[in-house]
């Protein structure tokens, strides 16, 4: 069966993957003690399912876990209704689409100046360090409020926590996920007592004085709530942009495009970019009740995976599954998930994309790729570390 930590299966899932859907249906893994949904009309199911829920199972000893285990169970990931519709409401106002467009001149600068940084080293850059990674976490900042000077700390943090998402976490990880959530609940806390005492029009402001108004959120949830926006909001971007850049690079008629029509072209290509190599692979939910997915019976208390990246390659919805086209039309992927927990950032996301890819291509439109790009050791957020670059 599948190893999701072996250097084979992170370095080129799909085949792998492709092995699990000829089954057709949900299939047990063994070790892992869980069921494994690969195709897109069972993963789809998965996570749409009210039968099967996030269930968050706090960590052991609670007294040492006990910032990790808030961050979780009180964010909005990782609560059900009536917790979730709650939450989700409060802050689904700030990033609806309109909010959102907005933002669109504030992502125009920042992309042409990440872009002058980058010419001003004259020729050679990293993709990830010097833009898919400082664009969202610039954006995503600003929106909360959190201050520039030390938008150093955010990636670092998000880093630790969202290595706990992997199939066997080491012991090492284990206590960098602890301290960073210590650190960054109480960085979190203490920024919103200066909101509360000295208001803004920033996003922790108003999640605060919500607080206030009437215990809508309590003082957990508002963290977590922040923590959650600030992690989930460059976490998939920075590698959901990596991997389709690299992806595109390795298809040789698929570069072209972005380099000879990269305006027309970007709508379709970031939908592209994450169906193609899904920047998160990996979502379990937990069964509440018994029911079935695709035939098989999953008794309550047992888990299902949703393996996105997995669906996104399934050939009865996607022809020539395999295939990286730029210009796909119809491309219902579920990289932004499905159902209630269905992505917030959604347009976000795709906002910043839609501009950052095509300025990539205006600006430079001899790039190309310099050297082996080195990926990330996770299975379940895929991405790369550094992809080295030069700009003619
Ligand atoms: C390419 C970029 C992104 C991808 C591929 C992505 C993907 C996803 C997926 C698959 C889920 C559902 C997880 C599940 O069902 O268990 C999700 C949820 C979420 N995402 Fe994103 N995301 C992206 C960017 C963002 C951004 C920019 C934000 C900014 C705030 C964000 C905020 C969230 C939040 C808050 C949730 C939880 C929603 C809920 O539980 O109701 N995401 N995302």
């Amino acid at each position: 069966m599948i190893d999701f930590t072996s250097t084979d299966v992170i370095n080129n899932p799909y085949p792998h993957l492709a092995e699990l859907r000829k089954a057709g249906k949900p299939i047990w893994h063994d070790g892992l003690g869980l069921f494994l949904a690969p195709n897109h009309r069972d993963a789809n199911e998965v996570l749409r399912n009210k039968s099967l829920g996030r269930i968050f199972v706090p960590k052991e000893p609670s007294s040492e876990w006990d910032v990790f285990n808030y961050l979780h169970s009180d964010s909005i990931l990782d609560s059900e209704p009536p917790k979730h519709t709650r939450l989700r409401s409060l802050v689904m106002k700030a990033f609806n689409k309109n909010r959102i467009e907005a933002l669109r001149p504030n992502i125009v600068a920042l992309t042409n100046r990440l872009l002058d940084e980058i010419e001003a080293k004259g020729g050679s850059f990293d993709i990830i360090a010097d833009y898919a990674e400082p664009l969202p976490v610039k954006v995503i900042a600003a929106l909360l409020g959190f201050p520039d000077e030390d938008e150093h700390l955010l990636r670092p943090w998000s880093q630790s926590i969202v290595k706990m998402y992997e199939v066997n976490p080491s012991a090492q990880h284990k206590e960098e996920a602890k301290r960073a959530a210590n650190e960054f609940a109480e960085y979190v806390h203490g920024l919103m007592l200066l909101r509360k005492a000295d208001p803004t029009d920033d996003l922790i402001t108003e999640l605060a004085q919500v607080e206030e108004a009437g215990e809508k959120l309590s003082t957990h949830e508002l963290i977590a709530t922040c923590v959650l926006l600030l992690n989930a909001g460059h976490e998939a971007s920075v590698n959901g942009f990596g991997n389709g850049i690299v992806a595109a690079f390795q298809n040789p008629s698929e570069w072209e495009k972005l380099q000879q029509q990269p305006d027309e072209i970007a709508t379709t290509a970031i939908e592209e970019f994450l169906r193609f190599d899904a920047p998160l692979q990996f979502f379990d939910r937990t069964a509440t009740q018994d029911l079935e997915i695709g035939g098989v019976a999953i008794k309550a208390g047992q888990k299902i995976v949703s393996l996105l990246g997995s669906a996104n390659r399934d050939e009865e919805v996607f022809p020539d599954a395999d295939t990286m086209n730029l210009s796909r039309e119809r491309n219902p992927h579920i990289g932004f998930g499905a159902g209630i927990h269905f992505c917030i950032g959604a347009p976000l996301a795709r906002l910043e994309m839609s501009v950052s890819l095509p300025e990539l291509f205006k600006r430079f439109p001899a790039l190309e790729l310099a050297g082996t790009p080195v990926r990330r050791n996770t299975f379940s957020l895929r991405g790369y570390e550094s992809v080295p670059a030069r700009t003619s």
